[in-house]
């Protein structure tokens, strides 16, 4: 098979200093991409490393917390590089709490990163983009948000947001051509080993950790969604360790009761939880549709 290029191509990775975005920086920078690093923390350093690699890349100190902090590293991209093709929202904080544990000031923090910045990116590039009529966008949302974690309560809220975003940004950039997707990584990086809950102190199982989680397994699926050869868009993918997988939405078929009695549905939990039939579900418009026919199948059954 043919090797995925981004020749010419101009991509910002937020929180890129270190972790999982610095792994995207050094797979899209080697396959040719020039990179904006986005991070708080870092940038310089992490440019200076990407330069020893070949790769051209330009620092950005920008906060996407606040709207102008997301248009200004648009305009770092725009005004360095002269446009801008992908954008990866990789910025995130985290800390392992349990909601009675957590003080309001925590909450609106990890909000503000995780959900805000990537909102406030979104929009940003999202205004860019369609003008130019191509573009590649990455969230980073987590399988904290997609299958709950009772100690990383902020964390998985905001993260279930920037999965939300990315559901629906996507349908509405794809007559724009840009395309929008995200990844549920898990990688060993500071955030994994000192921020979420991991008790694990063995330096040996760290190690051993460090070698089987590497971050340089993330960013391979990433380069895919980032390719303008993607296939996919509004679609999560988890990540970890060498594997790859889709996590998808599905709805079971229920079922129908036209007087809509509690004793009725009641008696009937389990049909309305069966997995047999179920579907996945690509959008609420088919989800309407999906309605639709279940109630027809169940209205000619009962006829
Ligand atoms: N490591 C995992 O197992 C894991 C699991 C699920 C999701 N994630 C997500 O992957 C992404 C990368 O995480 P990581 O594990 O590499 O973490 P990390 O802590 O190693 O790196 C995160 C980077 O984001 C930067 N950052 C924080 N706030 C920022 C801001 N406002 N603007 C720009 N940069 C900012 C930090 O300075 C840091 O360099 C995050 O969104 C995280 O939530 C990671």
């Amino acid at each position: 098979m043919k090797e995925l290029r981004f020749n010419g191509q101009v991509a910002i990775i937020t929180g890129a200093a270190r972790g999982i975005g610095f792994a995207h920086a050094k797979l899209l920078g080697s396959r040719g991409a020039k990179i904006v690093i986005n991070d708080i923390a870092g940038a310089k350093e992490a440019v200076e490393k990407l330069k020893e690699m070949g790769i051209e890349a330009v620092a950005d100190e920008n906060n996407s917390v606040e709207i102008q902090g997301a248009k200004n590293i648009i305009d770092t991209a725009v005004n360095t590089f002269g446009k801008l093709d992908i954008l990866i929202n990789n910025a995130g904080v985290n800390k392992a709490l349990v909601i009675d544990e957590e003080s309001e000031d925590k909450f609106d923090f990890i909000m503000k990163v995780n959900a805000y910045g990537t909102r406030n990116m979104c929009k940003a590039a999202y205004e860019y983009m369609k003008n130019q009529g191509y573009g590649r966008i990455i969230n980073t949302t987590s399988n904290a948000a997609m299958y709950g974690a009772g100690n990383l309560f902020a964390y998985s809220a905001s993260k279930g947001a920037v999965y939300a975003m990315t559901r629906s940004l996507a349908l509405s950039a794809e007559p724009y051509g840009i395309k929008v997707n995200a990844i549920a990584p898990a990688a060993a990086t500071v955030m994994a080993m000192q921020e979420s809950g991991f008790t694990v102190t063995d330096p040996e199982i760290l190690k051993q950790t460090e070698r089987a989680m590497p971050t340089e397994a993330i960013s391979p699926i990433v380069a895919i969604l980032a390719s303008n050869e993607c296939p996919v868009t509004g679609k999560i993918f988890e990540t970890c360790a060498g594997r790859v997988n889709e996590i998808f939405v599905g709805t079971t078929m229920g079922y129908y009761d036209p007087t809509f009695t509690t004793e009725t549905y009641f008696e009937h939990l389990d049909d309305i939880r069966s997995r047999e039939d179920y579907v996945v579900v690509d959008d609420m418009m088919s989800a309407n549709a999906i309605m639709e026919v279940a109630i027809k199948r169940q209205y000619s059954k009962q006829k």
